[in-house]
């Protein structure tokens, strides 16, 4: 079958690989009909993790079951699924709290794992034609049969929820006001989760046209950090109020003047976020980044305004999304008309078409926001 393999920094090909096999019984063979491209392979795909060579990329992915495993029950070949990106057992002590981004059966001596994914276990990821699911009947979510909503559900598997769970680590409430930094598929995922949720008023912090334009689409506040300080001008609009929470769809590799900054908008929410407010971090913050901008980013350490967070009383909430616990009722307010995530969604392509697409995204231009890869099409 092909597949989207890494081959080194700023290198994806298109590859002939093995097709995946039936490896304990409970496993599923699912035939690939959509997986997307994510702001977290390019942290790989520039060379900023430990990623070797040969990884199959891909852990946002969906299609129809072709096989099952002798233990498998619940699902059946012809099923049209979903899987979380987050691989979980379904039976250790997190995965029964609902804490499958932390699942400790699915990697050994580390918490959590995920297809196609550096350090995230020997499951390869299913930007390829298809896709070898463990423990199918607990990760796979089952979908209405045919194409309808292929889009919206498609961003079941990572980014939805993942902007809806930014939402609830920051403890927003209903009523409240929000700052979101990052308007890439996250954050403007974050942002359409606020705005679902009852938020009064919401910004969108990003300097990409395209993606300000979407913000603004969907009904919230952008603000170019190019054209000044984000916070001053959110503070300016708001005549000094602050806001209620803040959620990071940045991560480490933040910028600031055109240069990489990683604690920019850690700093950031602190100083904008109303004392007892919140603070929701799903952008990506590594425990050793190789190409860290000095000595201690390389660590994984980074500085903090520690004094200012303790005396503003600020909680925060961080951590890859535990997707199970969102993406059922997320699916069923799709199915009910009364969510429409594929806004964001900019491209569409057949898997020949991702190395090019790997590039444009990286680069943030030509409108290049989130794009979906239809392997079999
Ligand atoms: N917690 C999870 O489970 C989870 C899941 C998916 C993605 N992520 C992480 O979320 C982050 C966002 O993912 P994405 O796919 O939207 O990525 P992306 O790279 O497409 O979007 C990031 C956006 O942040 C903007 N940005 C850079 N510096 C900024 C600053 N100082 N202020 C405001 N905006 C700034 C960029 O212009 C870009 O549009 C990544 O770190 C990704 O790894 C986490
Ligand atoms: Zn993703
Ligand atoms: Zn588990």
């Amino acid at each position: 079958m092909k597949a989207v393999v890494y081959q080194g920094p700023f290198q994806v090909a298109v590859q002939e690989v093995p097709e995946p096999t039936i490896q304990h019984p409970a496993d599923v063979i699912v035939k690939i009909t959509t997986s997307c491209i994510c702001g977290s392979d390019l942290h790989m795909y520039e060379g900023r993790t430990a990623a070797e060579p040969g990884i199959i990329f891909g852990h946002e992915n969906m299609g129809v079951v072709v096989e099952t495993g002798s233990a498998v029950s619940r699902l059946k070949v012809g099923d049209r699924v979903v899987m979380p990106f987050n691989i979980g057992c379904g039976h250790c002590q997190n995965c029964e709290s609902g804490y499958t981004a932390f699942c400790t059966e699915v990697n050994p001596g580390f918490a959590g794992g995920a297809y196609g994914y550096v350090a995230m276990g020997p499951y390869p990821g299913g930007q390829a034609q298809y896709l070898r699911v463990p423990w199918a009947d607990f990760n796979a979510l089952s979908l209405p049969p045919g194409r309808e909503h292929e889009s919206d559900f498609a961003l079941l598997a990572d980014i939805f929820p993942t902007g809806w769970h930014g939402v609830s680590l920051s403890g927003f409430q209903p009523g409240e006001s929000l700052v979101v930094f990052g308007g890439g598929p996250v954050g403007l995922m974050a942002a359409y989760s606020a705005v679902l949720r009852g938020a009064s008023e919401v910004y969108v912090v990003d300097r990409v046209p395209e993606r300000l334009e979407k913000a603004r689409q969907i009904g919230t506040i952008p603000i170019n950090f190019d054209q000044a300080d984000a916070v001053d001008q959110i503070l300016d609009q708001r005549h000094g109020a602050y806001v209620d929470r803040a959620v990071d769809a940045v991560g480490y590799q933040a910028t600031q003047a055109g240069r990489e900054v990683p604690n920019t908008v850690l700093v950031s929410m602190v100083r904008v976020v109303r004392a007892t407010g919140g603070l929701g971090v799903p952008g990506l913050y590594v425990p050793s980044d190789p190409g860290g901008v000095d000595p201690l980013a390389r660590e994984g350490y980074l500085s903090f305004p520690v004094g200012k967070f303790f005396e503003k009383g600020l909680k925060m909430g961080t951590g890859q999304c535990n997707v199970k616990q969102y993406n059922r009722y997320l699916r069923d307010l799709i199915i009910a008309g009364r969510a429409t995530p594929s806004f964001v969604v900019s491209h569409e392509i057949s898997l020949e078409d991702a190395p090019l697409a790997y590039e444009k995204f990286d680069k943030r231009i030509e409108g290049y926001t989130k794009v979906l890869i239809h392997p079999n099409d």
